[in-house]
């Protein structure tokens, strides 16, 4: 019901199930005109303490005021996300930055980090104060906060002259929306506003990084990357979380990224092929013991040789060369929508090397996947 009402660009959703709140409104903030209109509306419904759908460079984002208990415990409500995950506060300015933190100051060590990757996706953990609520940070005495680069939201929250707490806008455990649409497909109904600034060029969530302790690091890794990290100034020893040590303690705390929760699952489970060689040989064997169950099979590909099918009912959805895992990430979530939507059963999943966006798009992956096969 949702698909069929669905028009691209300008288009009202309502949830067909009792208890709708809203008629879910997408408005195109793209085209001239519509800018205007789209962020007055926007910011008359911050003002409200009401949520709105918004476009950044990494995935769509569900924002409130950062400064309302009122509207923040609206976004966990619709989304249905745990009590205990905390928000990214999304700032507009440094000065707008300063203005939320103990004593206006800015921690120096971040200054490089700032200089080089703001407006950008780096989310870095700051010390709280008493401005931002305690539901944002789950209690916890550190803030996530980042400055989008998307001009529509740049100019939204700069207009809207407060910062905005703002998770992924998808339903708790799906995979976040990188197209206005699957901000509604998922929330239609739970909120009166979907911004459409068009497709996420990033495609990954923001890197999350905590500088703040010896030696800093990266919690999340997303949409600028280690490599990028590495290189600043007082940042050549940062670890990735997982990858370079883990922490059982940290793990049971509620603010390590994607630690306590399922993330990024479509409805159909998801097998992940990480061997080096052999992926057809996998993927062939995997697809004939669920050719038993006479099943449609998803397949996101990451290689161009041409998979051998077998007669089976195979869907294959590329997203692209994994030699270039930029573009991987910007088609990973979409393509896990995409094939979902396809009614399949199962979505295997080619592996990519683990350098660059690499690593945040197998961190994706692999909290996605219901299985990883990792030899033939
Ligand atoms: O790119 C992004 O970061 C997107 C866009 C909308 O900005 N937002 C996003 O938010 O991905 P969300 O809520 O889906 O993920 C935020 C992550 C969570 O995994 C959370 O655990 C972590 O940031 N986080 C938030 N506050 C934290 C804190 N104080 N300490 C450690 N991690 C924190
Ligand atoms: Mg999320």
């Amino acid at each position: 019901m949702l698909r069929s009402s669905f028009q691209r660009h300008h288009c009202l959703f309502q949830k067909a199930v009792l208890g709708a709140r809203f008629h879910t409104r997408c408005l195109s903030v793209g085209e001239q005109g519509t800018f205007a209109e789209g962020l007055e509306e926007a910011v008359r419904l911050l003002k409200e303490d009401q949520i709105v759908g918004i476009p950044t460079e990494t995935v769509y984002g569900l924002g409130g005021n950062a400064l309302s208990e009122k509207a923040v415990s609206k976004i966990f409500e619709a989304k249905n996300r745990p009590p205990d995950n905390p928000l990214i506060v999304h700032v507009s300015s440094l000065s707008m930055l300063k203005s939320i933190l103990p004593n206006n100051d800015i921690p120096k060590l971040y200054l490089p980090l700032l200089n080089a990757f703001w407006p950008g996706p780096l989310t870095l953990l700051f010390p709280k104060s008493e401005l931002i609520p305690d539901i944002v940070t789950c209690g916890q005495p550190t803030v996530a906060i980042r400055f989008p680069k998307h001009p529509i939201t740049q100019a939204l929250i700069e207009k809207f002259g407060k910062p905005v707490a703002a998770p992924s806008a998808n339903t708790s455990g799906k995979p976040s929306p990188t197209l206005a649409e699957h901000v509604c497909r998922d929330l239609s109904g739970k909120i009166p506003l979907v911004l459409d600034g068009g497709a996420c060029n990033v495609g990954v969530e923001s890197t999350v990084l905590n500088g703040l302790t010896v030696p800093p690091v990266i919690l999340r890794p997303g949409g600028i990357t280690y490599e990028q990290i590495r290189a600043v100034p007082g940042f050549e020893d940062v670890r990735v979380y997982q990858r370079d040590f883990s922490d059982k303690e940290m793990e049971k705390k509620p603010p390590t990224p994607g630690m306590k929760y399922r993330h990024y699952a479509p409805d159909a489970p998801v097998i992940l092929v990480e061997c080096d060689e052999g992926v057809e040989d996998t993927l062939q064997k995997i697809a004939s013991e669920i050719q038993n169950a006479s099943a449609k099979v998803g397949v996101l590909r990451t290689s161009s040789f041409p998979l051998k099918h077998r007669g089976l009912p195979v869907v294959e959805y590329s997203l692209g060369d994994g030699n270039h895992p930029d573009q991987v990430a910007r088609e990973l979530f979409k393509g896990l929508r995409i094939l979902d939507g396809s009614g399949v059963k199962f979505i295997i999943v080619e592996g990519i090397k683990e350098d660059h966006e690499g690593l945040a798009v197998m961190n994706r992956l692999r909290k996605a996947a219901d299985k990883i096969v990792t030899s033939v």
